[in-house]
C-alpha cells in the first residue's frame, strides 16, 4: 500500500428535478402553512422528478456531469457506489442500472449503500479505502433519492420535508496531498425506530394490508432525531478537524446534509463555524437525503465558492441512525 495516495474529487455533478412543489402548494394538501415550514425547517420549495424518471436516471445525469468535469469516460470507472434508500427496485442495485445507462461496459463492481442521509459519506469512505489501498483508481460516488414516491402526502410531519434529486462525484488516486484527508462513519442501531420505511421488507412483505396501513411511507420521530442530529453532527465535525490537526477557523466550506436549517445553525454555533461557510440548498431542494451533500458540493464548486487548497468539511446524519464526516482538501 502506497501511503502517499489520497482520493481526490475531480468531478461533481447533479440532477435538479424540474418539478417544483412550494410551501403554498402544500398548504392546499395538508394542514400546514408557509410560515411554519420556513421557520421550522428553512424550506421554501422542494423538487419533484417527472413520473417517467427513475432513481437511476437521476443518478446517471448527475454522474454524466461529474465525468465531464473530471475529463473521464464511463469505462475509466473502477467502481460505482450509489447511496440511496429509494432505489429503482429492491433488487438489483440502482448502481447496476446506472452502470448500464452511463455506458460503462467494463464490468466494474457497482453497488448501493443503505445509510439514508449518511449514504454519500459512507460511500466516500468506501471509495477512499479502495483507492488508498490501490484496489481501485477511479470511483464514482453518488447520492440519489426519489423520496417523494415514499412520502405520505397526508402526513404533514413528513411530506413538507423531502424532495427528489441526485448528486455525483468522481474520485481518483492522487499523490499531491490533496483529496480526502479522513472519513469517520458511525451507526447507533439502538435508534433504528427514529426514521424508517417499515413495509416492503422481510418484516412486513408487501401486501394489501401493508398498503392499507401505509407501511411503505417514511415515518420519523422528528423531535428526537433533531436532538441526536445536532449532537452527533457537531461531534463528528469536531472529530474530523481534531483528527487532522485543524480547527474550525481552517474550514473553507461546509457541505452538510440538508435536513433542517435549525439543525445547521445549531451545529454552526456549537462548532463555531459561521453560517456563511455552509453551502445551503435546503431552501430550494428540501431534504434530499443522501443526495444533499453532493448537490450542495456541486453548487458550491460550480458557483465558484471552492478554491484550490480549501478545506471542505462534510457531515451527515440519517436513518440507522447512521452519521459521519469527511474532511477534504480541495
Ligand atoms: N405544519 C404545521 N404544523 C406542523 C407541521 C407542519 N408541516 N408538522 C408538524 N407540525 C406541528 C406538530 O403537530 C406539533 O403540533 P403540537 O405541538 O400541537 O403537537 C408542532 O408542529 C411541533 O411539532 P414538532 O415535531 O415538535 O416540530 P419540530 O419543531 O421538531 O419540527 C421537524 C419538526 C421539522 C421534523 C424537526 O423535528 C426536524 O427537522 N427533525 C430532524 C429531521 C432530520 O434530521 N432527519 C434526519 C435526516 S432524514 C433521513 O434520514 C431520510
Amino acid at each position: 500500500m502506497n501511503s502517499n495516495i489520497t482520493s481526490r474529487i475531480i468531478g461533481t455533478g447533479k440532477y435538479k428535478a424540474p418539478g417544483v412543489l412550494t410551501n403554498h402548494d402544500l398548504e392546499k394538501m395538508v394542514d400546514t402553512n408557509d410560515q411554519w415550514i420556513r421557520e421550522r425547517t428553512g424550506i421554501i420549495e422542494r423538487r419533484i422528478a417527472p413520473s417517467d424518471i427513475l432513481t437511476s436516471d437521476m443518478a446517471t445525469v448527475a454522474l454524466k456531469e461529474a465525468l465531464e468535469m473530471a475529463g473521464k469516460s464511463p469505462n475509466d470507472l473502477d467502481m460505482i457506489i450509489c447511496g440511496t434508500v429509494t432505489p429503482d427496485v429492491p433488487l438489483p442495485a440502482t448502481a447496476a442500472f446506472v452502470q448500464k445507462k452511463i455506458g460503462a461496459s467494463n464490468m466494474c463492481p457497482s453497488f448501493d449503500i443503505s445509510a439514508a442521509c449518511a449514504g454519500f459519506i459512507f460511500g466516500l469512505s468506501i471509495a477512499d479505502n479502495f483507492i488508498k489501498t490501490g484496489k481501485a483508481k477511479t470511483v464514482a460516488v453518488i447520492g440519489v433519492e426519489m423520496l417523494t414516491r415514499f412520502m405520505n402526502f397526508e402526513d404533514r410531519n413528513t411530506c413538507v420535508l423531502f424532495g427528489d434529486g441526485a448528486g455525483a462525484t468522481v474520485l481518483t488516486a492522487d499523490t499531491t496531498g490533496k483529496g480526502i484527508l479522513s472519513t469517520h462513519t458511525y451507526t447507533d442501531g439502538s435508534l433504528t425506530g427514529l426514521l424508517e420505511i417499515p413495509g416492503g421488507g422481510s418484516k412486513y412483505p408487501p401486501s394489501a394490508q401493508t398498503i392499507a396501513n401505509k407501511l411503505h411511507y417514511i415515518t420519523m420521530e422528528g423531535r428526537e432525531t433533531f436532538k441526536v442530529a445536532v449532537k452527533n453532527l457537531s461531534e463528528a465535525a469536531e472529530t474530523a478537524l481534531s483528527f487532522n490537526g485543524y480547527t474550525s477557523d481552517d474550514v473553507g466550506v461546509v457541505a452538510a446534509h440538508q435536513a433542517n436549517m435549525r439543525i445547521l445553525t445549531s451545529v454552526s454555533n456549537r462548532v463555531k463555524i459561521p453560517m456563511e461557510k455552509f453551502a445551503i440548498t435546503i431552501d430550494r431542494y428540501g431534504n434530499t437525503s443522501s443526495a444533499s451533500i453532493p448537490i450542495s458540493l456541486d453548487e458550491a464548486v460550480r458557483g465558484g465558492r471552492v478554491n484550490d487548497d480549501d478545506l471542505i468539511l462534510m457531515i451527515a446524519l440519517g436513518g440507522g441512525i447512521s452519521w459521519g464526516s469527511a474532511l477534504v482538501k480541495w
